[in-house]
């Protein structure tokens, strides 16, 4: 293990402490064959903080995986809270739901399934959190409607936006890196955010995370 591997372990279990139904869900997640890209536990835990620091009540997620994310940022939702996942693929969304089911969240999230930018038009705003990670071709999309979708002061986290460095590539045809660079591009030229984009080593790797204040 490399040492920022070590280190996450040392703060997830130090700091971070998931709980059992988080644990459960990595590991059905794995046991179903789905890929293991979930956000890392302290990844989790600061969308757990963020939703706490914006009083959330309504998050929105696009790319729900096994319900990993969702489950950190349900879990800082009060009980009449609500959040909406949006997922493409039906083996995932039942995962996640059964994930979802064990850490008792069932009535406060729900998993959508279809392409996000079918369900998107059908969402009604205004929520405080949208977290963006799904394919990375479509963030600027994405962006544009969690920001139509958004109150102001509202945060707006879009995950995997360094991509291992690939992101400075200007002259990148990967359709990931090009959805990474037009977003990056849109947000600088949006008067109505405040963004930021944060480097992060770690058990994923070398990524990073945009988080973005909605202003007005
Ligand atoms: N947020 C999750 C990880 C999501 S992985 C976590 O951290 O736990 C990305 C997910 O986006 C995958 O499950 C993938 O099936 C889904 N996805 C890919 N394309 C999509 C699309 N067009 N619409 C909705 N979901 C999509
Ligand atoms: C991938 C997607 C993610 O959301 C992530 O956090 C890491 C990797 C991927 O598609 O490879
Ligand atoms: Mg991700």
């Amino acid at each position: 293990m490399n040492l920022w591997s070590k280190v996450d372990q040392y703060l997830s279990d130090g700091i971070v402490k998931p709980d059992a139904a988080l644990e459960a869900a990595l590991e059905e997640s794995d046991k179903a064959g789905l890929p293991a890209i979930s956000v890392s536990a302290t990844h989790g835990k600061l969308l757990w903080v963020l939703a706490k620091l914006v009083n959330a009540k309504r998050i929105l997620e696009v790319g729900t995986l096994g319900g990993y994310s969702t489950i950190w940022m349900g879990r800082a939702l009060p009980k009449d809270g609500r959040l909406i996942s949006l997922e493409l693929l039906p083996k995932h969304a039942e995962v996640a739901r059964a994930n979802l089911k064990r850490a008792g969240l069932e009535k406060i999230a729900e998993v959508r399934v279809g392409k996000a930018l079918d369900l998107l038009p059908q969402l009604e705003g205004p929520f405080d959190l949208s977290f963006i990670d799904a394919d990375k071709s479509n963030n600027p999309e994405y962006f544009s409607w969690a920001l139509k979708l958004s109150r102001p002061g509202a945060l707006i986290v879009v995950d995997n936006v360094v991509r291992e460095g690939r992101v400075i590539d200007a002259k990148s045809r990967d359709v990931n890196v090009l959805g990474v660079r037009r977003l990056n591009e849109m947000i600088a030229a949006e008067p109505r955010v405040s963004a930021t984009a944060i480097q992060t080593v770690g058990s994923k790797g070398y990524d990073g995370f945009a988080v973005a204040l909605v202003l007005s």
